[in-house]
């Protein structure tokens, strides 16, 4: 690979349609890219400290805030691996994500990071090798993460992903999906930290709800494939219901998720780690997803997107 004076790259948000948390302990998952929202990272030369600029901060990366950890666990992990001393380098990362909305915030600034680094050094990281470096901050920032945010966030199609192993999947569903931000910070350290306190309490309980999460997961990729969007819609609504089980609902997301079953969506869950963040649902058809799009606003999302799977790449 050819060094360039100024690295750059871009990384973008996930959905999890199934399978979150049941994926931390080998169950499958799927997730979609969400395009809609994204992150550039630069990395260039420049004398003194290793610097980081980021939405949230503009200074030294030592003296960077705790929430940056993951950050700077990947930035030192990158260097280190290629050689570098941490210095004499100017790191950005800037977009339109929204933080802690479950939507994979720490794995594409992560891997926006990563990337940039290798394309002004010239690097030629493999894609494991990337991974595992986007690994490496995402162990900080919820301890024990399946991998799942790391690939889909620098993918253009939807993934099937288990035991650490990604493939793309092939979706044809005509109707879009509504991402609704429930506006609340979520917390997927603790809410991973509790179902796997909960495992140890109540192992057949939990053995249940993963089975059931799994079952649906399996049963979705078909569906998906053959567009059967009434059958998926309630494969969504049961899987909440598992999650809430799990204890990694909250009172917000929960009253979100009826709200869009009540203006007419398939199916509603919420996505991601949970405890506040994002819900997604299943819209009827495109002209359904813009109202369904509205009435989620009306009922107190933040903000939401319209995710389109026919943009997909095959
Ligand atoms: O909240 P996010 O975007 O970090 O998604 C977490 C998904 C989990 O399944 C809960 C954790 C994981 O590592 O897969």
């Amino acid at each position: 690979m050819q060094a360039s004076t100024v690295g750059q790259s871009v990384a973008w948000g996930k959905v999890i349609l199934f399978g979150e948390h049941a994926v931390v302990h080998g169950h499958p998952a799927i997730a979609f890219p969400l395009p809609q929202v994204g992150l550039t990272a630069t990395a260039t030369p420049s004398p003194g400290p290793l610097w980081l600029t980021v939405d949230i901060y503009d200074g030294p990366l030592a003296s960077a805030p705790p929430m940056l950890a993951p950050l700077r666990a990947t930035i030192i992990a990158t260097l280190d691996l290629i050689g570098r001393e941490p210095r004499n380098l100017h790191v950005t990362c800037i977009g339109d994500f929204p933080l802690e909305r479950g939507l994979g915030s720490s794995a594409a600034g992560a891997a926006s990071i990563v990337n940039a680094i290798a394309d002004l050094t010239g690097d030629d990281l493999s894609r494991p090798v990337r991974h595992s470096l986007v690994q490496t901050g995402e162990r900080v920032a919820h301890g024990n993460p399946s991998g799942l945010d790391a690939y889909t966030v620098l993918s253009r199609s939807p993934i099937w992903f288990q035991d650490g192993q990604a493939e793309n999947i092939e979706v044809n569903l005509g109707a879009p999906i509504v991402v609704a931000d429930s506006g609340q910070p979520g917390d997927t350290h603790s809410a991973v930290g509790a179902v796997t306190a909960m495992m140890r309490t109540n192992p057949e309980e939990v053995a249940g709800y993963f089975a059931t999460i799994r079952d649906h997961t399996v049963a979705a990729r078909e569906n998906l494939l053959k567009d059967e969007r009434a059958t998926l819609g309630r494969r969504m609504n049961e899987v909440h219901e598992a999650l809430r089980s799990l204890s990694v609902s909250s009172p917000h997301l929960d009253q979100l998720v009826y709200s869009a079953r009540e203006a007419g969506a398939l199916g509603a869950k919420l996505t991601g780690g949970g405890r506040g963040g994002c819900i997604i649902a299943l819209a009827r058809d495109a002209q359904h997803g813009q109202d369904l799009a509205r009435s989620m606003e009306q009922a107190g999302a933040l903000q939401t997107w319209i995710l389109n799977p026919e943009e997909f790449e095959k």
